[in-house]
Parts: C-alpha cells; structure tokens; sequence
C-alpha cells in the first residue's frame, strides 16, 4: 500500500483516511472468505467513516433554538442539501452508509459501460437531483482502478452543471489516481487505501477482487 509520501513523490493527489477503523475494516474486506453479508455490511460501515472525512469542511450556520433549559443558537449545516452519485453498480454499496450519516441527502445514479470496440465509456443511464450546480456533490465508487468510469460519471456530471463535487473510493490504483487527477484536478479524491498497482486484467492488485460481485454475491 502507498503512503501519503509515496503519493506525492510520484506527484499523485489523494486523501487516504488513516483512521484505524477504516484500516482494519478493510482489511476484513479484503479477505477472501468473507461473506457477502458481511462485505457488505463492512462496506456499509467503512462508509460512515469515509463520509465524516469528505463532509469535515463543510460549512455551519447558527441558528435560533430552544433547548428544553433555554434557548441558544446552536450550528447547523449550511445550504441545500447534498447528493451522493452513486456509479452503478458498486457505488450502490457505499450508499446505504453514506445515507446512515445523512439521511436528508438528495441521491443520483449514474451508469456507463465499456463499449468493447471503441473502449470508451458509454452512459446507460442518468438520473440525479436538481439544482447540482448549488450543492455539494460526493460521487461514490468502491475501487477507481483505470479510473475511466469515475472520469467520465465525473465529465457528465460537470455537462449537468454540477461544480463542488469530491470522490470517494475504497481502494485505489496509482494509475486511476493519476488519470484522474489528470481528467478533474479540481474534484479531490478521498479513499481508505491506495494498492500497489493494477493488473492486466485491470484489477487492483492486491484489492479485493470484484467489489460488485462481492457486494451483490454475483460471479
Ligand atoms: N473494479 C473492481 O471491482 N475491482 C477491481 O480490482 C478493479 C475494478
């Protein structure tokens, strides 16, 4: 795994959340014999966490309250609701988290694939919230290996006027990183872990295999 050292010497941008929690519930995930009830429950609860570090800036407002010994203004979270992307299918698996920590978000799917001729990215479907360009938009996503999906999910997104947006992932390749530090300098990536590399096949090795197929227990 790299370190935040390791990323900037090689001029790579990402967050990596340290927290102990998150570490050692990736690790869970990692191993092959875990069940998919409990990837996907591990997956749940790596979300919370990796929720609470790309929502850490963001900004309060005071508002007037009473408490039942009186009344105080007290800090609340400012402007309109934010939405979570989910990239279909895996970033279905973060959701669920991500909702946990805040149930009154706005939610958008968006769902591409690989066009095996010209192996560009191909939407199938596009579905979020109004008014983007006025929230903060965090785009989930379990693995960004060659980061193709999350680039273009990301371009589309911008095209619907969306401007505050931040991704988050669980495990990451140096080179998806890179492609897409390349593709939006300007939408910081957030993740538990950055691997070693990617493989032929275009998995992240070591990574966790298939996140979709170990999410929905499909092969
Ligand atoms: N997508 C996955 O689910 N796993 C990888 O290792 C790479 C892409």
């Amino acid at each position: 795994m790299l370190t935040e050292q390791d990323l900037i010497d090689r001029g790579l941008k990402a967050t990596i959340v340290r927290h102990p929690l998150v570490q050692h519930k990736l690790t869970l995930m990692r191993m092959k014999e875990q069940p998919t009830s409990a990837f996907r429950a591990l997956l749940r609860e790596i979300s919370w966490l990796l929720c609470f570090e790309v929502t850490r800036d963001q900004p309060l407002e005071n508002r007037s309250i009473e408490t039942p010994v009186q009344a105080m203004d007290a800090p609340m979270l400012k402007g309109r609701k934010l939405a979570f992307i989910s990239i279909l299918r895996a970033g279905n698996g973060m959701l669920d988290g991500m909702l946990d920590v805040i149930p009154s978000a706005r939610v958008g799917h968006v769902g591409l694939y690989r066009d095996p001729e010209t192996l560009q990215a191909v939407e199938y479907y596009y579905k979020v919230p109004n008014n983007m360009e006025d929230r903060l938009i965090v785009v989930v996503d379990p693995m960004l290996a060659t980061g193709n999906s999350a680039i273009s999910a990301i371009h589309r997104l911008k095209q619907g006027g969306a401007r505050d947006i931040r991704f988050v992932c669980l495990i990451s390749a140096p080179e998806g990183v890179e492609a897409f530090n390349k593709a939006h300098p300007d939408v910081p990536v957030v993740t538990a872990a950055v691997d070693e590399k990617l493989n032929d096949h275009g998995y992240i090795v070591p990574g966790l295999g298939d996140a979709g197929d170990r999410i929905f227990g499909t092969k």
